[in-house]
């Protein structure tokens, strides 16, 4: 079997929870998330999970969030991008080879307040070669500043917000609110809610916006599922 074949498939034999996805009944196949990707992108995200497997930290959206966000991403051709919470740098990583493909240069702001996770995943966005789509910054997403870095650093008003900073539902609409009040203008804004069931969740997206964000945004609201 070739790499292209297998690809993600190997991690169907791999135990660790955080694979979660591979392990479930029928999936036998490589999705487009991975299957896009060249050899050499492909060798490094195996590289950034061999090296995540050993010395963690362990939190990345997994294939569904990513596969959702690649959809809305390329098909509406976003290239003006800030994710609250980048962690180790996964999804940042496969992001930013979202906008290389489209060339959508300063594409991707990405902020976390842990100064371990910001050089870490700098160190990732270097050896993809992707320093010309993506800007890491060791922010909080609580800080009105932000949102002035993040709109300096794309030439223009953000297309899309995910936020994935916190696993505390009142902190995440915390942000959500402050940051869409304050000045994002974004036509997108993707809501993932760790940890909590997708009942809660939509019961309390609902009560806290009525289905509509500050500024009348579309709000899409999803949930990850864990171990
Ligand atoms: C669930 S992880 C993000 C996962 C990442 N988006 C991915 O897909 O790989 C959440 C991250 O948010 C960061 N975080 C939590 N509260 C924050 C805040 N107020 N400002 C910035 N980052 C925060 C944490 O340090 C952590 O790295």
């Amino acid at each position: 079997m070739t790499s292209e074949e297998s690809r993600s498939r190997v991690w169907k034999d791999n135990s660790h929870p955080r694979y979660w996805w591979h392990h479930l009944p029928g999936i036998d196949y490589v999705p487009p998330i991975y299957s896009e990707l060249s050899e050499a992108e492909w060798v490094t995200l195996r590289e950034w999970y061999d090296e995540t497997d050993r010395s963690g930290p362990i939190g990345e959206c997994a294939v569904p969030l990513i596969s959702f966000l690649h959809g809305l991403v390329m098909g509406n051709r976003i290239g003006r991008i800030v994710q609250l919470g980048t962690c180790a740098g996964y999804s940042t990583l496969l992001l930013g080879w979202m906008l290389r493909r489209m060339n959508a240069r300063n594409g991707l702001f990405s902020l976390d307040h842990d100064p371990a996770m910001c050089e870490m995943s700098r160190r990732w966005i270097v050896r993809a070669d992707l320093e010309d789509f993506v800007e890491i910054v060791e922010r909080s997403s609580l800080d009105a500043g932000s949102t002035t870095a993040a709109r300096n650093y794309l030439g223009g008003e953000p297309e899309l917000i995910i936020l994935d900073s916190s696993t505390n539902i009142s902190l995440l609409w915390q942000n959500s609110i402050f940051g869409m009040r304050r000045s994002h203008q974004a036509d997108f804004s993707f809501f993932t809610m760790s940890a909590v069931s997708p009942r809660n969740s939509m019961s309390h997206a609902k009560a806290a916006s009525g289905g509509r964000l500050p500024n009348g945004g579309k709000c899409i609201l999803t949930w990850k599922r864990f171990r």
